[in-house]
Order: C-alpha cells, then sequence, then structure tokens
C-alpha cells in the first residue's frame, strides 16, 4: 500500500503520544482498513527536551504550531486543548482546506457552530470523536449507528475524574482532596480540576452529545451544573443503605416543555449499570424509541483510549480522501440546514425524584411536622431512613421523594429550614430512576 495519510499533530501530551504509539503498533490494520497508512509527519511540541514514550524518528518537530498547519500534511489533528490558540490553528487549517481532527471538548461545545459553519463552507471535514468520553465511540453511536431513533434521553458518568473520585470515596472512604489528588497524578484531571468537579468539563460534553442527540446547534450556555462539593462522606453511606450509588451524571432529555441539559452528582439505583461502573470508567446510558435502553462503558480518559478515538476519525478522514463533501455524514448527525434552537429549561423547571438530610434534634413530633410540610405540598415520601442519635447528638433523617418540580421541592426545603429543630446542614441531590 503506497499512498500514505499525512498528519500533522499539533499537541505531543498525553493523548498526542498515544496517537504516535497506536498508529505505530497497529499500522498494518489501520492501513487496511483506511485504505492507506496514516503517518504523522508533523508535530508540534511546547518543550522539545521532554521525554516522551513514543518513537519520534521521522517526524519533523516544531515549536510553532502554526508551521504544523502550514507544513505539507493531508490532515491536522488538534490536541492542545482550550479555546485559542486552538480555534485560531483550526481556522487556520479549514481556510486551507485541511480536514481536522481535535479532541477539544471546550473548543466544540463553546465555539463549535461557528467553526462547523466555516468547514461546510469549506467543504472540510472536521471530527471530534475524542471530545467526549474517551474511547467510547459515543458520537459515531449517536450520528450513526442509532440514526434510526428518535432519543428521547441520555445520561452519562462523562468524567472520569468525578467518577474516580467517587468510588475512593465509597469504596475506601478515601477524602475527596486526596482521591482528587491521586486523581490528577494518574493523568485523568483537566489541567485545571475545577473544570472536573465544578461539572464544567462534563457540560461541555453533555452539549456535544445533546446536540447529536436532539438535532439543535450546540447550546453550551444552557448546561445547568452542580458540583461535586455537594456531596458529604455520610450522603455517600445513606445513600447505599437506600439502594443507591451517587454519580455525578451529565443528564439530556427532552419533552413537550423543552430539553433539560445538566450536570450534577445524582443518586443511581444500585443495580443500574451506571451504578456499577466505578474508578475512572466513563458510561453511556442512551434512550431511543425503537432501540430502548442501550449503555456504553469503557475508559473516558488517557493516552491510548483516546488515541483510538483520534485514529477511528483520522480513518474516516483517509477513506473520504478525495470524496464530495455531501457524502460526509452530518458533523452534528443532521442536516445541518435542519438543526433548531430548542427551548431549555433550568433547574427550577425541571421534575425529578429528590434525596433530602436533615439534622434533627432527637424530640417527640419531629417527624410528623417534617412529613406534613412534605404531605402539605403534595410531596410523598418514597423511602425514609433515621439515624439513631449518638450521645447528645442530632438524629439525620434522610428522604427519598417521589418525582416532583424541582420549584415545589425547594419550597418544601425553606419551610423545613423555618422549623425550630431543623439544622442549617440540610442537603439535596437528585435521583434518576431510569424509568
Ligand atoms: N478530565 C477528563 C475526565 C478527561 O476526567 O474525564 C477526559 O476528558
Amino acid at each position: 500500500m503506497n499512498e500514505v495519510l499525512k498528519v500533522g499533530l499539533i499537541g505531543l501530551g498525553t493523548v498526542g503520544q498515544g496517537v504516535v504509539r497506536v498508529l505505530a503498533t497497529n499500522a498494518e490494520e489501520i492501513a487496511q482498513r483506511a485504505g492507506r497508512r496514516i503517518v504523522v509527519t508533523d508535530a508540534s511540541v511546547r518543550d522539545a527536551s521532554r521525554a516522551r514514550d513514543c518513537d519520534l524518528s521521522g517526524i519533523r518537530l516544531h515549536a510553532d504550531p502554526f508551521a504544523v498547519v502550514n507544513a505539507d500534511v493531508d490532515v491536522i489533528v488538534e490536541l492542545i486543548g482550550g479555546i485559542s490558540p486552538a480555534q485560531e490553528l483550526i481556522a487556520a487549517a479549514i481556510a486551507r482546506g485541511k480536514p481536522v481532527v481535535t479532541a477539544n471538548k471546550a473548543l466544540i461545545a463553546e465555539r463549535g457552530n461557528e467553526i462547523l459553519a466555516a468547514a461546510r463552507a469549506q467543504g472540510v471535514l472536521l471530527a471530534f470523536e475524542a471530545a467526549v468520553a474517551g474511547g467510547i465511540p459515543i458520537i459515531k453511536v449517536l450520528r450513526e449507528g442509532l440514526t434510526a431513533n428518535h432519543i428521547d434521553s441520555l445520561a452519562g458518568i462523562i468524567n472520569g475524574t468525578c467518577n474516580y473520585i467517587l468510588t475512593q470515596m465509597t469504596a475506601k472512604g478515601q477524602s475527596f482532596a486526596a482521591a482528587l489528588a491521586d486523581a490528577q497524578k494518574l493523568g485523568y484531571a483537566e489541567a485545571d480540576p475545577t473544570f472536573d468537579v465544578e461539572g464544567i468539563d462534563a457540560a461541555h460534553k453533555l452539549a456535544i452529545l445533546a446536540s447529536i442527540a436532539f438535532g439543535m446547534p450546540l447550546q453550551f450556555a444552557a448546561v445547568a451544573t452542580e458540583g461535586l462539593s455537594k456531596v458529604q462522606a455520610q450522603d455517600i453511606q445513606l445513600a447505599r443503605e437506600l439502594g443507591y450509588r451517587i454519580k455525578s451524571l451529565g443528564i439530556a432529555k427532552r419533552s413537550a416543555r423543552g430539553v433539560e441539559l445538566r450536570v450534577h452528582p445524582t443518586l443511581v439505583p444500585e443495580d443500574h449499570l451506571l451504578a456499577k461502573t466505578d474508578g475512572a470508567l466513563n458510561a453511556i446510558r442512551v434512550h431511543g424509541n425503537a432501540v430502548g435502553q442501550t449503555v456504553y462503558v469503557g475508559r473516558g480518559a488517557g493516552g491510548e483510549p483516546t488515541a483510538s478515538a483520534v485514529i477511528a476519525d483520522l480513518i474516516d478522514v483517509a477513506r473520504l480522501v478525495g470524496a464530495d463533501a455531501r457524502h460526509f455524514v452530518p458533523a452534528l448527525g443532521f442536516g445541518a440546514d435542519t438543526l433548531r434552537a430548542l427551548p431549555t429549561l433550568a433547574f427550577a423547571d425541571i421534575e425529578s425524584a429528590y434525596y433530602l438530610r436533615l439534622q434533627v434534634a432527637d424530640e417527640p413530633g419531629v417527624l410528623r411536622a417534617i412529613t406534613s410540610i412534605l404531605a402539605e405540598l403534595d410531596i410523598s415520601v418514597e423511602a425514609i431512613l433515621q439515624k439513631e442519635p449518638r450521645d447528645d447528638e442530632d438524629a439525620t433523617l434522610a428522604i427519598i421523594s417521589s418525582e416532583i418540580p424541582e420549584h415545589r421541592c425547594d419550597l418544601a426545603l425553606a419551610k423545613l429550614r423555618e422549623l425550630p429543630f431543623v439544622r442549617p446542614d440540610v442537603s439535596r441531590l437528585r435521583v434518576e430512576h431510569f424509568a
């Protein structure tokens, strides 16, 4: 096989090195699938003196990433992340008619509408499988595999760092800070780990998935987020006793009222596959009206899993060399002229079941007063657990509510907080049953 797809790699970090390694290890099979060899000829590096865990022989190294765009390459792979200069580099590649493969979730989620429009106008392929859930080919699943379905909802563990932290806190009783430090050492966390723990990284990924699932432009600003700091060790323990695990989920649902796009710690029934997905793994549940529930599990971060997605996109690029852009699968699954911005719901407008944890004085009548407030607001108690107070301590009460509008849950919490025997430390988390 003599034909070659020459790749210019921008960024030789964990994922870039993974791409070089996997292209070398699987060179023959990749060429058989792609119809040509795929070879990295140029790469940009910030620090050329750093040792790298891959064979760089035959690759021209550049300090300036724009030199890669201008080099004699057929496709640009952008792996530096962030908005700038990634956006300018991709724009320059598109302007030169070069296809682009990127793992940049922030850029696609926040600027994707304009970048994809530019790529369409130039008839250039722009692919971003690696932007969501690393090695799980979830973009292809939504865009191609489930394309016959009306997808009504998806929910996923799409941030490995949060999943790792919650797993360590659940299984080993590790503190939040220690688990986060380990996740950073293992290379799962973002450069700024607040992106992970505050749900921003997952919000980027969710915006991309929802757009492809529902046929709407990227609407990152509409994603409602709540970070992991809401979860205390005792919530993890109480949730277990009630038959749930706590996972940070990205959830997208659509109904006649609009689209919900939200990221938050969530109680998941312990027998659901998402509850059993531990460590840094990712898992995504997609529900389509023809197929029903499908679940995809795999490694969502790390060099080689993410390289698996990057190279899948490169193989698509190789297969489409010379093809008319009208034959490309639309980047967001739906024809660009059919995408419709949909109304999105704020947290206050959603409906959900809730977990409430209250610290209360150990006095007669407390339970009756609490359940009366809930009953007055037409909130049914689905489960309740009271931990016997030790010594002179308060009692702890955990409640799972029926499915209710969130604004009504807020009202109930405000009324409960007014009760003289309810302590200020009240916790509220959302519950998903995937019914
Ligand atoms: N920080 C991300 C995570 C890396 O923890 O999932 C992959 O996007």
